[in-house]
């Protein structure tokens, strides 16, 4: 089988059809009744080891909009709590025959060492500071729509020359690194901006472009994209106040009027208003594109899971070559 763990194991044809096959998806969702039968009888185990609301919700929404049967392991609930190792833990699902495996944990590795236990496809649902593909998948299909919309998607569906600028806490960012080498692979042109506390080291390495002056990052943008302060993950190293923040590096309407004439604006969520993104801007009508992130969400979570277990299902696909 083949699993999902990072974008930067995807080739771009890969990701091209990832995205071909959730368009298909999002057609379906926007009627009425949405219940397929392309994964009746399997069986899908979401194992979130830490909290979500979008990334839970729509892959469980997804499998079942599929006829899988979907069961949530919450691991503030599980044997978790009693000592039981990641190991142990992934054999147990296993041992359950699950059909696929969705998997967030806040240790970046942890996803990658439970695909190597298990028998099944094993997604990715944000893995500790290292990778969140299917948010690069979702956010990529999200401009694919919007550009479409408005006439402006390149006739091979790539992101070729688009110049998008990432916003943030981008050292430990999964959903960063994930779209920095996502809309790359689809030929985007990335600028990344942080606090220089904030600000890893080698992007050079993966071809983005480092600022620490956001008015200087914003300049000609066609997406900005904005990134939560993750201070779960600083040990109180970092903690400016939320008004120094929103000051230097806040989504402002000011700001938002030095990039291009008709940026678009993103942010994978959840949001801190006022902090990283002002209201008026999360909210701008013909220009944010944050409720539209979800809803694609839940249509690439769909072709994520079809397509990965399609091997199980009889049907040559992902992992057998045969679609490239
Ligand atoms: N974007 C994202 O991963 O959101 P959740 O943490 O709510 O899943």
């Amino acid at each position: 089988h083949r699993d999902l763990i990072a974008i930067g194991a995807l080739a771009t044809h890969e990701i091209l059809f990832l995205l071909d096959e959730a368009e298909r998806w999002v057609a379906f969702n926007r009627q009425p009744q949405k219940r397929a039968e392309a994964l009746a009888g399997l069986t899908i185990i979401n194992a979130f080891f830490e909290n979500s609301t979008r990334t839970l919700l729509s892959f469980e929404i997804a499998g079942k909009r599929l006829g899988a049967d979907v069961v949530n392991m919450h691991a503030a609930q599980s044997s978790v709590k009693k000592g039981e190792t990641l190991i142990d833990t992934a054999m147990t699902l296993n041992a359950m025959r699950a059909d696929a495996i969705v998997i967030r944990h806040q240790s970046s590795g942890a996803v990658g060492l439970i695909a190597g236990k298990v028998d099944c496809p094993v997604l990715n649902a944000g893995d500790g500071q290292h990778e969140h593909p299917t948010q690069a998948l979702l956010d990529a299909l999200a401009l694919r729509q919007t550009l479409r919309a408005r006439g402006e998607l390149a006739s091979d569906g790539t992101l070729t020359g688009l110049k998008v600028t990432i916003c943030g806490d981008v050292l430990h960012s999964r959903v960063a690194r994930s779209n920095m080498l996502c809309l790359q692979a689809l030929g985007a042109v990335v600028r990344v901006c942080a606090p220089p506390a904030l600000l890893p080291m080698g992007l050079d390495m993966i071809g983005a472009e480092a600022f620490t002056d956001f008015d200087a990052a914003l300049a000609g943008a066609d997406v900005v994209m904005m990134l939560r302060l993750q201070n779960e993950r600083m040990d109180g190293q970092f903690i400016p106040s939320p008004r120094e923040y929103r000051h230097l590096y806040g989504l402002t309407q000011a700001r938002l009027a030095l990039a291009g004439g008709n940026a678009i604006v993103m942010h994978p969520g959840p949001m801190n208003r006022g902090v990283e993104i002002d209201s008026d801007v999360a909210d701008m009508p013909g220009r944010s594109i944050i409720t539209q992130q979800v809803e694609m969400g839940v249509a690439m979570r769909m072709a994520c899971l079809e397509v990965l277990t399609r091997r199980a299902r009889g049907i040559a696909g992902w992992g057998d070559g045969e679609w490239v």
